[in-house]
């Protein structure tokens, strides 16, 4: 099995990464990441150098390369995690996330439908899995749930952009028999998240002694899921999810915005030595998001109920294990958030 994953330097993609590398030494892993501010190669350090593992630095969005990268390593699967995945900055600068997320997956359709039509796939091997977001199915009020028949109703140019990508990967399901499989997954938190989403941002503010920014009066509902648990999932999608199919993955676990983030610091009080009480002065109510959506929550059952998949650990533990590990990776945030692991890496690939 070749197996080409995208996106695997960024947050999930490297758990992906790790995942299969390890578990499955009989496959050819493949990551494809163009090494954007999201992905960082000391994300995945510790198997850079597994027999069965190989990184290739390049952009989804390139029509050419695609074309030639599968054409040169004939893939016979893919997972797709390769996105912009940040709202605020798809508010600030939309056609960026096109690019990527609605143009980078077509083209990496095109090439899988090139790729695989003289349908000679006798061991049922050619699969092009799709990671999605549950933020396509757009804003709840207090009360419901998405599930994988909920319309489609996306709010920012991030979420957007993902629904665009569905709707393609559908698409080429229906047109083209091409084997595809979607999920739709909620928040998620865990090692090695950039510091500008929600968790890691306030575990690095709180630690730093400096202003939590909650957006509006911190009333929006997320429901949050461990990185592993997400990677976990999207293991027993790529084997055992039946073609055409979408799954929704999430951790049942809503969290208020304002309650988790009081949470957290309660939770570096303790971490800290801090009197109780210490890190929550911090917080502060700044200027809503544009077009905030108010509540997602999601309904997983079917994927419980049909592949016999659910969260390994609870939100509270997996919190603790999450903010042990930034606090004990203080390099990997300092390289983050000072930016040097950029310059690093422009300079190791110019030197290549
Ligand atoms: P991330 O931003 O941490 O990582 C994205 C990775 O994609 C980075 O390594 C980046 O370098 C790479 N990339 C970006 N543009 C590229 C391009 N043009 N060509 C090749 N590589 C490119 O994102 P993440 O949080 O790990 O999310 C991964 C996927 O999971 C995304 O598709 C996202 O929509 C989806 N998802 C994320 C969450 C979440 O909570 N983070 C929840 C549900 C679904
Ligand atoms: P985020 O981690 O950006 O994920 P998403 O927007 O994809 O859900 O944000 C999670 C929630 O936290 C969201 O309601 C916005 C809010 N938020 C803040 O209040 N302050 C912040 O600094 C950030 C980054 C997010």
């Amino acid at each position: 099995m070749k197996l080409l994953i995208t996106g695997g330097a960024g947050f999930i993609g490297s758990h992906v990464v790790r995942r299969f590398v390890l578990n499955y030494p009989q496959y050819l892993i493949y990551n494809l990441d163009n090494l954007t501010y999201a992905g960082n190669l000391e994300n995945i350090r510790d198997i850079e150098d597994a027999a069965n593992y190989k990184f290739i630095k390049g952009d989804i969005a390139d029509e050419a390369f695609i074309r030639n990268l599968f054409q040169e390593n004939q893939f016979d699967a893919i997972i797709h995690l390769a996105a912009e995945s940040h709202v605020d900055r798809s508010i600030t600068n939309p056609l960026e996330f096109v690019k990527t997320n609605v143009l980078g997956t077509a083209n990496l359709l095109n090439a899988s439908r090139m790729l695989w039509r003289d349908g000679n796939d006798e061991n049922n091997k050619h699969r092009f899995y799709h990671i999605s977001t549950d933020e396509v199915y757009g804003s709840l009020g207090s009360t419901g749930h998405f599930t994988e028949t909920t319309p489609y109703d996306p709010r920012s140019p991030y979420s957007a952009s993902k629904a665009s990508s569905d709707h393609l990967v559908r698409a080429y399901y229906h047109t083209f028999k091409l084997p595809v499989v979607i999920s739709n997954c909620s928040n998620n938190y865990g090692a090695y998240q950039f510091p500008e989403k929600l968790i890691p941002l306030m575990i690095h503010n709180i630690k730093n002694n400096k202003p939590l920014p909650v957006y509006g009066k911190g009333e929006n509902v997320r429901d949050w899921l461990w990185v592993n648990d997400h990677a976990a999932a999207i293991d027993t999608i790529f084997h055992k999810g039946v073609i055409g199919e979408t799954y929704n993955i999430g951790g049942n676990n809503e969290w208020k915005n304002i309650d988790l983030v009081m949470y957290l610091c309660r939770l570096m009080d303790q971490k800290l030595n801090r009197e109780p009480g210490t890190s929550a002065k911090l917080i502060t109510f700044v200027k809503d998001r544009a077009g905030h959506d108010l509540r997602y929550a999601i309904d997983s059952s079917k994927l419980k109920r049909e592949l016999n998949w659910e969260p390994s650990i609870t939100f509270e533990t997996g919190l603790e294990l999450t903010v042990d590990w930034y606090l004990n990776n203080q390099e990997w945030l300092d390289e983050v958030t000072s930016g040097n692991y950029l310059k690093y890496y422009q300079n190791q690939y110019m030197n290549r």
